[in-house]
């Protein structure tokens, strides 16, 4: 956990943003895996993390903005959760941590929402994504959960997204520490990428070592041979010399803060002339990329270039052909890069999605595009300083994607059908770094992960 003036300063802020009612963030309960007290590993909810700091279930964080008090709902534990669990703090102690003067048990939520709500309070709250939150929140206010959406403020999630989409110093510690659990993750996939080896026995080692760590992975890894599926969660393929393997995999710390590296390397430590030649294109995307992010550059122009650097490096090969900026605004690129450059980061893996992408990613001046190859960027606005985002151009070949634009004669005067279909079976290429935007450009997260040929080559044979 932060200081408690961390917790005071942003929640004072918030408060700065939305003008009056009460803010109830809830925060999340255990979930059970096969039956109640077997439960998942438990993920506190993001936002209830970055205002309320406190990592466990069956609380609630309430700003009433009208009276200028802070409150949090939860329960002490009792004799018999000692007994199972240990000694734990006190509600008042927890709060009091986190600059909470007001603790009280959650059976008196529900009177106190109620006449909140009966006062002509507003209540505002956030989008749900757990079922429970959904009843427990229409349970407390004695409503049906088909009006709990009502209760789901516009204004508070714009204040929210205003204020996480900004890393502050603390933050940015927290998230040189998960790129540094990251670095360690992919240097052990490459030293261990060798002919005969199961893919899970290499993402089995990657979750451990973001548990040795005291944290968890970020997102479920993604770790293939078939690294043309963007997200291959299938780890039961040995892998074959020859092959390419592609591992998309970060740590979030003990407090939550994520990382997301991808690397793509040669099972058996050495590329061919071929994987290289695909392989550079995608790095020079990459470098490209970041080389052009500082403040007040449209994101959405900065995806556009890298798939521009995909296309001319395609149509060196004879893959692509024609002119490349008419090949990218009619989408043809797509076929090899169907996804977007890179997501916002943080305490979320995709920062702030359960809050809304396009909200997050999007705003007035800058609205998502519907075209495929474009579509997926889920983070197309001008870019600020203490943004924190991905930077992850990749090149696939999909066969049935392949075979589907092919029997459409789609974009014929762009794709080289004949040159594409020998690539059949190569696999995916994706280069992904973390990127801290800064007041005039842009850093990468941790230590660089072995990306050229030479350094990805040598450390697998180190
Ligand atoms: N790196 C996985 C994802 O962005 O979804």
């Amino acid at each position: 956990m932060f200081k408690k003036d961390v917790y005071i300063e942003r929640r004072k802020k918030l408060k700065q943003k939305v003008n009056g009612g009460l803010i109830v963030i809830l925060g999340n309960d255990e979930a059970a895996m096969n039956y109640p007290g077997n439960d998942y590993l438990f993920r506190q909810d993001s936002s209830f993390l970055y205002y309320f700091g406190l990592d466990m279930p069956g609380l609630t964080g309430i700003i009433d903005l009208d009276n200028d008090k802070e409150y949090i709902f939860g329960d002490d534990v009792d004799l018999e959760d000692i007994i199972w669990m240990g000694p734990q703090p006190s509600m008042k102690e927890l709060s009091y941590n986190v600059g909470v003067k007001n603790s009280f048990p959650t059976n008196e939520l529900s009177d106190f929402l109620k006449k909140a709500k009966a006062s002509g309070q507003k209540i505002h709250t956030l989008p749900f994504y757990r079922g429970d939150n959904i009843i427990r929140f229409a349970d407390l206010l004695g409503i049906n959960h088909k009006e709990t959406e009502a209760y789901v403020s516009k204004e508070l999630i714009l204040a929210i997204i205003e204020m996480r989409n900004i890393k502050d110093k603390y933050e940015i510690e927290e998230l040189e520490k998960a790129a540094a659990i990251g670095y360690e993750m992919h240097v052990t996939a490459m030293k261990m990428c060798k002919p005969g080896v199961y893919e899970r026995e290499i993402s089995g080692v990657l979750e451990g070592i973001t548990r040795t760590h005291d944290g968890m992975i970020s997102f479920p890894v993604i770790l293939s041979q078939h690294g043309e599926t963007l997200h291959n969660h299938y780890h039961g393929n040995m892998l074959e010399e020859g092959k390419l393997m592609l591992t998309d995999a970060g740590a979030e710390t003990t407090m939550h803060y994520a990382s997301d590296f991808t690397r793509t390397i040669p099972v058996g430590g050495k590329f061919t002339e071929r994987q290289k030649d695909i392989y550079n294109i995608v790095l020079a995307a990459n470098n490209n990329a970041r080389e052009m992010t500082k403040p007040g550059v449209p994101y959405i122009d900065v995806h556009t270039e890298a798939v521009k650097t995909i296309v001319q490096g395609l149509n060196d090969l004879g893959i692509m052909q024609g002119n490349v900026d008419e090949a990218v605004q009619a989408g043809a690129h797509a076929m090899f890069m169907p996804h977007g450059l890179g997501h916002p980061m943080g305490l979320d893996v995709h920062d702030m999605e359960g809050l809304g992408e396009n909200l997050v990613g999007y705003d007035e001046e800058i609205k998502r595009s519907t075209l495929f190859g474009f579509s997926g960027l889920r983070f197309g606005k001008r870019v600020q300083e203490g943004n924190v985002l991905t930077n992850e151009p990749g090149c696939y070949f999909i066969p049935e994607l392949i075979e589907k634009w092919q029997n459409e004669k789609k974009f014929e005067q762009f794709i080289n059908y004949d040159k594409v279909n020998e690539y059949i079976g190569f696999g995916g290429i994706r280069l992904e770094d973390d990127i801290l935007v800064t007041s005039d450009g842009c850093r990468i997260l941790g230590k660089r992960i072995p990306i050229t040929v030479d350094e990805v080559e040598k450390t697998m044979n180190s």
